[in-house]
């Protein structure tokens, strides 16, 4: 596949990160292609920020970062490191880059929105833009048709103003609307919910994966995280919420849990969740990283893991294999990692095949618990 994206007599290359060999996904899509095209005509003001929002690996951002003030804004940390790298690779400046609970810069005359997954960031995203957005803007949303139904439309229509699509070019459309300042409201509070079971609150920012309830994996897992007075480092890989770390600071009270995960607002959520339900919250650390690019080797004694099975709308096992292989490294001799896998994902053969032996501790009809032994 050639990593190229050419138009209006310009090539960029465009990679995905981290970089794989043989990939065979595109860093782009046919709607980053529509929203380049609709905006090649348009004449912009050089003194008013340009947003982009939900730029998949940087190739909005790498085509508009000499166009104007550029400001980024992303949930995904992979996604940040995908854009200043593609930035770096094309021998562009840096654009600024920030997350989506950071505050926006004001009275921007172009707003690019890539929808996001979960309908939940979207709206958090509309309604945060009602409050900004001066009613001259231009707002342009972009995605493939079939992630585009008529109940997203309402959404824009609810929460942000007036509606429109473009006709559909190479399975990818366009949303128009105008900003109605009348629209805004006070920002939402993030979602909270219990674990009576487990005695824990759950603060869950919108783009949380399963940000309303407990997740079914989760669980399982959660009755099956051990307690050793000899753990002294415990991590909790794709922690979400927080809610499997948490699990375990209460089970190992003398341990240190690191939190780890890609999204900006599970991190925020997690760092809240520590605070409401632990009595020293400094026992838990959170922090944004790709699996465990930042973590020493040989640091830990046990690891747990939800593992993700896709990586923004692609599914993909990629994420899961690169998780256990870091954790491979980062355990020390006879840690453990702990991993809860729907059935059908064959977790174990993997398992097996990195660390020599796997064991089945808990399974139900949808999920099993595996372990595997440094
Ligand atoms: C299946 S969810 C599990 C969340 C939480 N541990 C739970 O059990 O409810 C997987 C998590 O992995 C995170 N994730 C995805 N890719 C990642 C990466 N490359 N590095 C770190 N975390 C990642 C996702 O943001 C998501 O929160």
């Amino acid at each position: 596949m050639k990593p190229e994206l050419t138009l209006h007599e310009r090539t960029l290359k465009l990679q995905r990160y981290p970089v794989r060999k043989n990939e065979t996904l595109q860093a782009w899509d046919a709607a980053d292609e529509y929203l380049i095209n609709h905006v090649h005509d348009m004449e912009l003001d050089p003194q008013r920020p340009i947003l982009i929002i939900n730029d998949s690996f940087g190739a909005l951002g790498c085509w508009f970062a000499q166009k104007g003030k550029v400001t980024s804004v992303t949930d995904s940390y992979i996604s940040k490191q995908g854009c200043i790298a593609n930035l770096k690779a094309n021998q562009l400046p840096p654009i600024k880059i920030i997350d989506c609970l950071a505050e926006l810069p004001e009275n921007p005359q172009l707003v690019l929105v890539k929808l996001p997954k979960n309908n939940r960031l979207l709206i958090w995203q509309l309604q945060q833009l009602c409050n900004l957005l001066p009613q001259d803007c231009v707002v342009i949303g972009a995605a493939k048709v079939k992630e585009i139904h008529t109940s997203t439309l309402k959404l824009f229509e609810k929460y942000l103003g007036v509606t429109k699509t473009s006709l559909a070019v190479k399975k990818a459309r366009l949303i128009f609307c105008q900003p109605n300042p009348a629209l805004a409201k006070p920002m939402p509070a993030p979602q909270q919910w219990d674990v009576p079971e487990h005695n824990l609150t759950m603060t869950n920012h919108a783009n949380v994966f399963s940000s309303d309830s407990l997740d079914i994996g989760a669980r399982l897992l959660l009755e099956h995280i051990p307690q050793n007075d000899k753990y002294t480092d415990i991590i909790d890989l794709g922690c979400g919420n927080g809610v499997i770390g948490l699990k375990a600071a209460r089970l190992n009270p003398h341990a240190n849990i690191t939190c780890v995960d890609e999204s900006y607002m599970a991190v925020a959520s997690c760092e809240a969740n520590a605070k409401l339900n632990l009595q020293t919250p400094e026992q838990l650390t959170a922090m944004v990283s790709n699996c465990l690019d930042e973590a020493q080797p040989n640091s830990a004694d046990l690891i747990l893991c939800n593992p993700p099975f896709h990586q923004q709308t692609a599914i993909t096992d990629h994420i899961a294999w690169q998780m256990f292989c870091d954790s491979k490294q980062v355990l020390r001799a006879k840690g453990q990692l702990i991993v809860i896998g729907n059935r059908h994902l064959g977790y174990d053969d993997k398992l097996k095949r990195l660390f020599g032996n796997v064991s089945v501790i808990a399974r139900n009809n949808k999920f099993v618990v595996y372990q595997s032994g440094k």
